[in-house]
């Protein structure tokens, strides 16, 4: 697989994910690509933060390796950005297996999965991203595959079909997708192991940058990296981009130095608040106190008041604003809480929840697959 391959395809996605939001979308472009390719960690020592999950994956690949034999299905979880991609990288590169890489919207037919398939050797790494977006069909045979490594490809149509067994070399599937709750059972459960991304700490995210910004040359003070780990909104791809923003400030309008008062300059030009929200953010939690009194409403309705694609405010604003506590999932719709009222320096009304609870049942990004069936439309 070409970084090239990889790229164009990240970049559909990213620009599929925030779809046209200010700060995210302007900027998934060539240049940017390059970057995330430059920055990405290439093993697992080299990962921040996500401690569990690398422990976790670390055994499962460590034990591979001492068997000799590819290691089991994973499927990587979690919001954008947090680092999916990169950890289906370094399985392939700590396997020392080839990496191929496709996409869940990329398989439209059954066919197109049995050419991927057929295509693969003994111990490559195949990288399905958005998993939850392939076709029915096509998702049957994954099944199959996963379990047996064998699929059947059917000829022809109606009582003269007949399915052809093909024999796939044993090979290790990584999945990954923003919203494992979408994934039907039978093929989640066929994954050996399954790791949820969470967000990161500013501790982690100040690592992260402080690495970034020794292999992009960046004068980064102390302060600065604090500043911009703290309004990153837990999310490294996010981190990396305002180091970026803020190094061009630094040099346009000072001396380079990328310092706490330069830092915080720059992202308020940005419009990244001091909690990280950015204009999505903040424009979902304006619609839900201002016009919806604080809800509850559908997030459809969200969608369309803020201008924007109902998946995105589901996967790109949602999962951080549950995590921060100003949004709660609630089986009759998106409700905020007086911690989100006071951010837009509003008294909260006395019937506003107090708190959203992070994790309680149903108020997770990745709620279990029959949960999502209980919230409003
Ligand atoms: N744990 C980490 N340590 C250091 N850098 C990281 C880490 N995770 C992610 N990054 C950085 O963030 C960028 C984005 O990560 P990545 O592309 O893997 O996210 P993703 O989860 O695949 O996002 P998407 O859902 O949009 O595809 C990478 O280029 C990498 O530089
Ligand atoms: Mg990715």
């Amino acid at each position: 697989m070409g970084e090239d391959e990889l790229g164009a395809l990240e970049e559909a996605h990213l620009a599929r994910m925030t779809g046209g939001s200010a700060l995210t979308a302007a900027e998934a472009e060539g240049d940017e690509r390059a970057v995330e390719a430059a920055l990405r960690p290439r093993s697992l020592d080299e990962v921040v933060g996500q401690s569990r999950v690398r422990e976790q994956l670390g055994l499962v690949l460590e034990a591979a390796r001492m068997r000799d034999k590819p290691p089991d299905h994973v499927l990587l979880s979690g919001p954008p950005g947090l680092g999916k991609t990169t950890l289906a990288m370094i399985i392939a590169h700590e396997m020392g297996s080839p990496l191929r890489l496709t996409s869940g919207p990329a398989i439209t037919h059954a066919g197109d999965l049995a050419a991927i398939l057929s295509g693969l050797n003994e111990g490559d790494v195949l990288f399905v991203d958005e998993i939850h977006r392939m076709s029915r069909p096509a998702e049957e045979m994954l099944y199959m595959a996963m379990e047996d490594f064998r699929v059947d490809v059917i000829i022809g149509k109606g009582p003269g079909a007949t399915a052809i067994p093909l024999e796939i070399p044993p090979f290790t599937l990584v999945g990954a997708t923003t919203r494992a709750g979408l994934l039907p059972g039978p093929l989640r459960d066929r994954f050996g192991f399954t790791a949820r991304l969470e967000f990161y700490e500013p501790d982690e995210l100040d690592q992260i940058l402080r690495r970034s910004s020794g292999l992009l040359g960046v004068d980064l003070a102390v302060d600065g990296s604090a500043e911009i780990a703290s309004r990153s909104r837990g999310t490294p791809r996010i981190a990396n981009r305002l180091l970026r923003r803020v190094r061009d400030y630094a040099q346009v309008r000072a001396d380079g130095v990328v310092t706490h008062d330069i830092s915080r300059r720059a992202l308020d030009l940005y419009e990244v608040d001091e909690l990280g929200l950015d204009r999505l953010d903040r424009g979902v939690v304006d619609v839900l106190c201002r016009r919806f009194g604080g809800g509850p409403v559908g997030v459809s309705t969200i969608a369309v008041a803020v201008g924007e694609e109902r998946e995105t405010v589901e996967e790109v604003a949602e999962p951080f604003l549950v995590r921060i506590g100003f949004l709660a999932r609630t089986p009759r719709g998106r409700v905020a809480t007086a911690a989100a009222w006071r951010h837009l320096g509003l008294v909260p009304p006395a019937s506003s929840m107090p708190e959203a609870v992070e994790d309680a049942p149903g108020t997770t990004a990745d709620a279990p697959a029959a949960a999502p069936t209980l919230f409003e439309d």
